[in-house]
């Protein structure tokens, strides 16, 4: 079975959830702590031993590039002031033999549009697609858990975790067989279902492995929920002609594409962080 080596990351959606900060800037950039929430998902696909990052970028996206990009003025001032702990900060940004690859994706068409955007690039390859608005606080890292998998099973797989009913429509949900261990296998995938007509409450958690045949399905696909090329449509095709697995996920999920989830991610990250941690903590018990 081929190794997991490729990773896109859907970067060019609006963020209008998060308006007016993602007037300007990408949301990907927001931070948690001090580290945006892109670099998390880039380190933990780095983690799982991939090495090449494939950014599906849009307009007001060049924040991205720059931020992986080699910051040759600021290094020559941190080395020149001796400070030696953030010009390694600096430096570690982009892990060590990784690739970024940036892409455009001309209109904001949806997922599985992004997704597609990237084939050129992935080709005939397995390929991880991460969402770094889901933050996923777990050790070993979520997507290394996928990873292993993915080795063992080569078939593509999907993260998952139970959500209240009531929040179905916004996620893909699943049904699957009886869970052994941490995976199942998926029967039938939906995106976006009311509540009522929802045949599960097993959502589909930015963190996907996908066989490289989900493009020629991708291509078909017409527009679905919300009026967007999805890429659940397209795994949803995919199942007629391959298994694929439902992993539930390790680890604490936040979801950073909503403020109450952003605002708790900052909170855990920040009680535990080297620096402000321990004054954070103290301050919060204060209160
Ligand atoms: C996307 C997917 C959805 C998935 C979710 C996970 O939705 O379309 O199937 O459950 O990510 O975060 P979005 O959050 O982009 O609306």
């Amino acid at each position: 079975m081929p190794r997991l080596r490729k990773a896109v990351f859907p970067v060019a959606g609006f963020g209008s959830r998060f308006l007016p900060v993602t007037k300007a800037s990408p949301k990907e950039m927001m931070p948690i702590v001090d580290k945006p929430l892109i670099q998390y998902a880039v380190e933990e696909a780095a983690a799982a031993g991939i090495t090449e990052m494939i950014f599906v970028t849009g307009r007001n996206k060049r924040a991205i590039e720059d931020h992986f990009d080699k910051a040759h003025e600021l290094e020559t001032e941190l080395e020149r002031k001796g400070k030696e702990a953030l010009l390694a900060q600096v430096r570690s940004v982009l892990p060590e033999k990784v690739s970024c690859i940036y892409i455009r994706q001309p209109e904001p068409l949806g997922l599985g549009h992004a997704v597609l955007c990237a084939q050129p690039v992935v080709g005939n390859d397995p390929f991880a697609v991460l969402l770094a608005d889901d933050l996923i606080d777990a050790n070993p890292p979520a997507m290394a858990r996928m990873a292993q998998i993915f080795e063992k099973e080569g078939s593509s797989l999907l993260g998952v975790e139970e959500v209240p009913h009531d929040q179905t429509q916004s996620y893909g949900i699943v049904t699957i067989d009886k869970m052994q261990g941490d995976m199942a296998r998926i029967h039938s995938i939906v995106e976006k279902p009311r509540p009522a007509d929802a045949p599960s409450n097993l959502a589909v958690i930015g963190r996907y492995v996908l066989t490289p045949r989900i493009f020629e399905l991708l291509a078909h696909v017409t527009p679905g929920a919300g009026g967007e090329i999805q890429l659940t449509d397209a795994i949803a095709e995919l199942l007629v002609h391959e298994r694929a697995l439902a992993v539930r996920l390790p680890g604490r999920r936040f979801d950073c594409g909503s403020k109450l989830g952003y605002l708790q991610a900052t909170v855990e990250f920040g009680k535990r962080h080297p620096e402000v941690g321990g004054a954070f903590t103290r301050y919060l018990e204060s209160r």
